[in-house]
């Protein structure tokens, strides 16, 4: 059997064996898929030991996205944007980085939750790793614009800055603001900071919800919970990052077995197993 894995630290809840089990049962392919934990020290080796082993691809998660990046031998054009990796494969003796967790949120938002993207005015939230990751997919849904706030202005800057040749290819508008400067409102909001986590205060003001507007947590479960509850008492709809969870895997399934999984079904099968 074809050997995958995730690897993180920690990696006890991740929820991606599962998710590609169901892939693999669901589309009749032969692969076993598990998780490992790695020591914050060890990735490169683990990494290589793993391939060494006869693995033919794993997802990487926190921290190492962005050493998986680094380390790799070629880096897929929107891993470059993102500086950062979640699929390492192995072709041809060669280890290929690449990033679907962008694709993932573009098409749970697009197809699952069928708001679309191109033309719109999108507000992303924070700029570290999680933004990076997803800023070039968004610009290349199309918006008419994207606003890149973040409590520290100068990191906004540089993410803007990586990608404004893009920007300027899409015909989109891509600025960065501080979060308290922000006196628009707007059609879609990311929040991609970890506030969720430290049960903070919202990181925008409600002005910033268009009336019916999209409001997407990439976080899942109750780290999500704060920004859903904020964003529905201010007359937005909400989303949890679960979808995309699982529409990065249906990418990088997609790019290992060259067969696109029923993730729609898979992301339903979840949500009743996790609530
Ligand atoms: P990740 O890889 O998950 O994106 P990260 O690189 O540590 O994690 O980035 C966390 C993001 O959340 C940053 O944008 C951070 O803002 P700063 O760049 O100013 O540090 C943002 N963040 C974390 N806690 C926050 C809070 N309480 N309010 C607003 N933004 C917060």
């Amino acid at each position: 059997m074809d050997l995958y894995c995730v690897m993180g630290n920690p990696i006890k809840h991740s929820q991606s064996p599962w998710i590609h089990g169901r892939f693999a049962e669901l589309t009749a392919q032969a692969l076993h898929y598990d998780r490992r934990l790695v020591p914050l020290d060890r990735f490169a080796t683990e990494v290589k030991a793993f391939f060494s082993e006869g693995g033919h691809g794993c997802n990487i998660t926190v921290p190492f996205k962005f050493e998986a990046a680094a380390l790799a031998n070629h880096q897929s054009e929107r891993a470059t944007l993102a500086g950062a990796a979640n699929v390492l494969t192995l072709q041809n003796g060669k280890l290929m980085a690449d990033n679907t967790d962008g694709a993932g949120l573009v098409k749970d938002i697009q197809g699952n939750a069928g708001v679309r993207l191109s033309g719109r005015h999108l507000l992303l939230i924070g700029a570290g790793g999680a933004a990076a990751g997803v800023l070039g997919p968004l610009l290349l849904a199309g918006p008419a614009s994207i606003t890149l706030a973040n409590r520290t202005l100068a990191k906004a800057s540089a993410l803007v800055a990586r990608h404004a040749a893009l920007a300027a290819q899409q015909g989109t508008e891509l600025r960065a603001q501080g979060l308290h400067s922000l006196s628009t409102s707007f059609d879609v909001l990311i929040n991609a900071t970890t506030s969720s986590l430290t049960a903070g205060a919202m990181p925008v003001a409600a002005s910033t919800l268009k009336p019916g507007a999209l409001a997407y947590d990439m976080m899942y479960g109750s780290a999500a919970q704060g920004f859903m509850s904020w964003a529905q008492a201010h007359g937005a709809q909400a989303r949890d990052g679960l979808g995309m969870l699982v529409e990065q895997a249906a990418e990088a399934f997609m790019i290992w077995r060259g067969v696109r999984p029923p993730a729609q079904q898979v992301l339903a099968e979840l949500r009743l197993l996790m609530a």
